[in-house]
């Protein structure tokens, strides 16, 4: 779903060997001679990003870009202990396009470049410091401006990543809305529920659980996007629910779902969203699954999803306190909920008071990033 600089590498790697190859040609027709620092610089050029190539699915894009600088700032000063000791001042050349990547800004780039350009000028034809011949010259001068194209091309797919996540956010954003702006007790339920999951998620992933925050995150913030088929009479009725109209709202979690799958999400998000009103002694909906038969996200949303429910006002009755809706989930663990969550919800309800007296009024997703989903 979203772009990863991984698969922009397989590129960069064409434009690394393309000029390589061109500087080889050079050389030729140039008549001279090849040295093995030569193929040094080949080697390191070619094979210098493999360890990111071989990780970067694994970690997020902001993750990745920090890797990419890394592995980057490791070929560069390979390239520099490469570089005869008359040459090592010109690191700074390479480098500083290499950290401008990281402010992701195309200016900031563009500046860079031109800086390092001028260095390189000034150092090599008024500073004195090494004399290049003409050949020389040509050859640093070409594997700079590769470099730079190199680095271009990294830039421009950070750029858009930035741009999806930018549109990726107002989307969910205007989903949501959409979903609570049909019922006003509802207001900013989707990012407080999603806000508690992530206090349950960094504390379980603390204590040794397998959890996958990005993926949870996303998944709690749409976890009701089902409502949005759910006719507002029946969302806002004030009255008890006939049996279809319970039928209609227990439906969202199927329809949510739907939704996810038609937008493409991964199967865990999907299934998440489709078992959170899934309860541990099977009589939950839509599919009755009981104890381990329920992903873990899901029962993660389950509790935040009630907490949250409980402590706010609903047209039927007012919020109950933190802790009398405390007290109401730990009556219903081992029949709602997974009742080795017990301890889990101990460990972190006192984050979840922190939390509800210091950011009641929160509306809108914020900074969300996408993972690298394949
Ligand atoms: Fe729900």
């Amino acid at each position: 779903m979203a772009i990863s600089i991984g698969k922009g590498l397989k590129l960069l790697w064409l434009i690394c060997i393309i000029g390589v190859i061109t500087l080889t040609f050079i050389y030729l027709i140039l008549g001279e001679r090849f040295d093995s620092l030569y193929f040094q610089f080949l080697a390191v050029l070619t094979l210098g990003y493999l360890p990111y190539t071989l990780t970067y699915r694994f970690f997020s894009t902001n993750t990745q870009q920090y890797l990419l600088f890394i592995n980057m700032s490791i070929v560069t000063l390979a390239i520099s202990v490469m570089l005869p000791l008359s040459h090592s001042n010109q690191v700074i050349v390479i480098f500083l396009p290499l950290l401008a990547i990281l402010f992701n800004h195309r200016a900031i780039f563009l500046l860079s470049g031109i800086f390092s350009l001028c260095i390189y000028i000034f150092m090599d034809l008024i500073g004195g410091i090494h004399q290049s011949s003409l050949y020389e010259m040509m050859l640093e001068l070409s594997l700079l401006v590769v470099y730079l194209l190199l680095l271009r091309n990294v830039l421009k797919l950070l750029v858009k990543q930035s741009k999806i996540n930018f549109l990726f956010e107002k989307t969910v954003n205007t989903l949501i809305m959409a979903v609570e702006v049909k019922d006003d007790y509802t207001q900013g339920h989707s990012v407080r529920v999603s806000d508690y999951t992530m206090i349950i998620g960094t504390y379980m992933k603390n204590k040794g659980y397998e959890v996958d925050l990005e993926s949870l995150r996303i998944s709690s913030i749409l976890h009701d996007i089902g409502k949005i088929k759910i006719p507002v009479d029946i969302l806002t009725k004030e009255g008890k629910l006939t049996a279809e109209e319970f039928n209609v709202i227990k439906k969202h979690s199927k329809d949510g779902a739907d939704l996810a799958q038609e937008l493409e999400y991964p199967k865990d998000i999907v299934d998440s969203i489709l078992y959170h009103h899934e309860r541990f002694d099977g009589k939950g909906y839509p599919s009755g699954l009981k104890g381990d038969e329920i992903p873990l996200k899901s029962k993660i949303i389950a509790l935040a999803d009630t907490f949250d429910a409980l402590t706010s006002n609903r047209p039927y009755r007012n919020a109950f306190t933190a802790d009398k809706a405390y007290e109401i989930i730990v009556e219903n663990m081992n029949t709602q909920f997974d009742p080795s969550f017990e301890d889990i919800f101990n460990a972190v309800f006192h984050d979840f008071v922190k939390y509800q007296t210091s950011k009641k009024d929160v509306h809108v997703v914020k900074d969300f990033k996408l993972k690298n989903i394949n």
